[in-house]
């Protein structure tokens, strides 16, 4: 199946599905980028360009590709442009409800051999695939973040996910030069099993006043030879992400240990989401060099 895909959708095209789509256009692949957001469509477009224009500078893709990636890249908001896809990867909002809804339209309007992946960061394969008649067709293909940098994809096989299906997609992502590890469809899949209950053993860490937000992440930094400590990456990643996750965590495998830390959670509460937002554990509003003292 892999060795004939020459056509990809991506929805949804935020941080991540844009990434997702100029790694297909950099790879040779003509994508679809769809999403309901016009402007997010635009955004998009931008940073496509001027990240594969890095790409150029730093002599990581030729010239030419540099300059045909771009025109390979059509955006839409129309989801029945996907018709001739043979993959598409969806990248929209964290919610079950609103990517059920996604699985079975696009059930109804791509072609019967096109493989429907997701790239959820927590929510369950199986249960997507419930929503399609296709389930033996469906998978998780989850990126890091951002996808264009991050050398690693997860790929998830759902109950039903075929073998071929499996194959296809780690063939694919091998393409785009990712190194593939497989998780079978449990909650929070590998890396955020792992990771998000070290975040949450930060916050609690910090709730609980054994150390200061700097000496936590300096200790993990500097001690587990990590590039960021947990409380910044946490703050890259979006607590409002975060704490999504450890409630997937917690209601998916019935254990108190991963119940989200009320310190987490009242961050969320107050908006307090991380870099995105310029504040989370830390702040990072820049006070401009004309008001400083
Ligand atoms: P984002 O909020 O940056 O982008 C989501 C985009 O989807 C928005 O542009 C929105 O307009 C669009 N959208 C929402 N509903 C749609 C629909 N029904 N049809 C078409 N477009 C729709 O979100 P982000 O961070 O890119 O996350 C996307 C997915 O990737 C989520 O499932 C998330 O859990 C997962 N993920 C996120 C990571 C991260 O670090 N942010 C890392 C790995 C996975």
């Amino acid at each position: 199946m892999e060795e004939k895909m020459k056509v990809m959708g991506v929805v949804g095209s935020g941080q991540m599905g844009s990434g997702i789509a100029q790694l297909g256009v950099m790879d040779g692949l003509d994508v679809w980028l769809v999403d309901t957001d016009p402007d997010a469509l635009v955004r998009a477009t931008k940073s496509i360009s001027s990240s594969i224009q890095k790409f150029v500078s730093k002599g990581q893709l030729s010239q030419a590709m540099g300059t045909d990636a771009p025109r390979r890249l059509r955006c839409t908001s129309n989801l029945k442009d996907l018709h001739s896809a043979d993959i598409i990867v969806e990248a929209i909002v964290e919610s079950e409800d609103v990517k059920k809804k996604l699985f079975s339209e696009l059930d109804k309007i791509t072609k019967a051999s096109a493989i429907l992946a997701s790239n959820t960061s927590s929510i369950s394969i199986t249960r997507l695939a419930s929503a399609t008649s296709r389930p033996c067709q469906v998978i998780g293909m989850h990126f890091m973040n951002p996808p264009p940098l991050m050398k690693l994809v997860e790929v998830i096989r759902g109950a039903d996910t075929s073998d071929e299906t499996f194959r296809a997609t780690k063939a694919l992502a091998e393409r785009f030069g990712k190194t593939v590890v497989c998780s079978q469809d449990y909650a929070g899949f590998i890396v955020n099993r792992i990771l998000m209950p070290m975040i949450n053993e930060a916050f609690f860490t910090l709730y609980t006043g054994v150390a200061t937000k700097e000496d936590i992440d300096a200790g993990m930094k500097l001690g587990t030879n990590q590039p960021m400590g947990p409380l910044q990456l946490a703050d890259f990643i979006g607590l409002d992400v975060c704490l999504s996750i450890m409630k997937v965590l917690h209601t998916g495998l019935g254990d108190s240990k991963y119940a989200p830390c009320p310190l987490l959670v009242q961050y969320v509460d107050a908006g307090r989401l991380g870099k995105k937002r310029g504040i989370g554990v830390f702040d990072y509003r820049r006070v401009p060099e004309s008001v400083k003292p």
